[in-house]
């Protein structure tokens, strides 16, 4: 296999092609870089079979419709693509045949619907899923976290640990990664957001000790005011209130945005929806 990078800002595009039949593909290629695709495929002696964008870029100019056009080669992307110009549209699971090398495309919704990872061999084109030690931002035109939740961890991190990652971005000059370190980066950073987040149990204490969240903050709703400054230093915090029904912590909760802990939420349904859901209690003191 014939593998070129090509890095432009924090974008990445790639060249992929195949020895034998000298037939090549340009993932996520970008507008700016046109002149070097062409001199890359002229110094390998490749012809361009396909175009392939891993998703509708925002934040990126993409050379696929100029290319395209200059070439004659086809566009290629996810089959939920809006794109009116794409000329081929892949299914997950279907394969691009390039001389001898197959690219399976996987469809890999959250960052965009149409998001698309392509596997070749050893390698896996993330597009912006997965970057290396994050995943794309969900917060643009069609993100949705939960999609990119599933995504993640129910399809691409379940992937043979030691294949190699090639982002559309990487911002720190790595080369890529492999989806067991990605897999290892992501189980620590949720790790250390779960102890980021404060869990304030505002009941009163025998409430309190007879069965709360393990590792909830005590801190009755009638004293909050008096000891908020004292027990809870740093307001940038995350905290989850909860008292028993999800009404005094919602008042609790408006108070503390009001004193400026903006990341304060109450627990909907209280204590009392966190036992029928046959979640775990923890009962007497918590250590201090
Ligand atoms: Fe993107």
């Amino acid at each position: 296999m014939i593998f070129e990078s090509v890095s432009t800002g924090g974008c990445r595009s790639y060249l992929v092609g195949c020895e034998e039949s000298c037939a090549a593909v340009l993932v996520d290629p970008e507008l700016s870089q046109i002149d070097r695709y062409i001199a890359l495929s002229a110094r390998h002696g490749l012809r361009f079979h396909y175009l392939i964008d891993t998703h509708t870029h925002a934040d990126h100019f993409s050379a696929t419709r100029e290319l395209a056009h200059r070439l004659e080669v086809p566009v290629v992307m996810h089959r939920s693509s809006p794109a009116p110009f794409v000329d081929l549209r892949l299914e997950g699971g279907e394969l691009l045949v390039v001389g001898r090398l197959r690219l399976q495309s996987l469809h890999t919704p959250g960052h965009t619907p149409d998001s698309m990872c392509l596997w070749v061999e050893d390698r896996l084109f993330t597009g912006d899923t997965l970057l290396i030690g994050a995943t794309g931002r969900t917060d643009l035109p069609g993100g949705d976290a939960e999609a990119l939740y599933e995504t993640l961890f129910h399809g691409v991190l379940k992937l043979d640990p030691a294949l190699k990652v090639f982002p559309a971005h990487e911002y720190k000059g790595r080369s890529h990664s492999t989806i067991g370190q990605e897999l290892a980066e992501l189980k620590t950073s949720i790790e250390n957001h779960r102890t980021e987040l404060i869990v304030l149990d505002v009941r009163e204490r025998d409430a309190y000790e007879a069965g709360h969240i393990s590792g909830a903050m005590h801190l009755p709703r009638g004293q909050l005011e008096l000891r908020v400054n004292e027990d809870l230093k740093d307001p940038t915090r995350r905290i989850l209130v909860c008292c028993e029904f999800g009404r005094i912590s919602t008042l609790a909760t408006a108070t503390l945005r009001a004193m400026g802990f903006q990341r304060a939420v109450a627990l909907d349904g209280g204590m009392k929806a966190w036992r029928e859901a046959g979640n775990a209690v923890t009962d007497g003191r918590e250590p201090q």
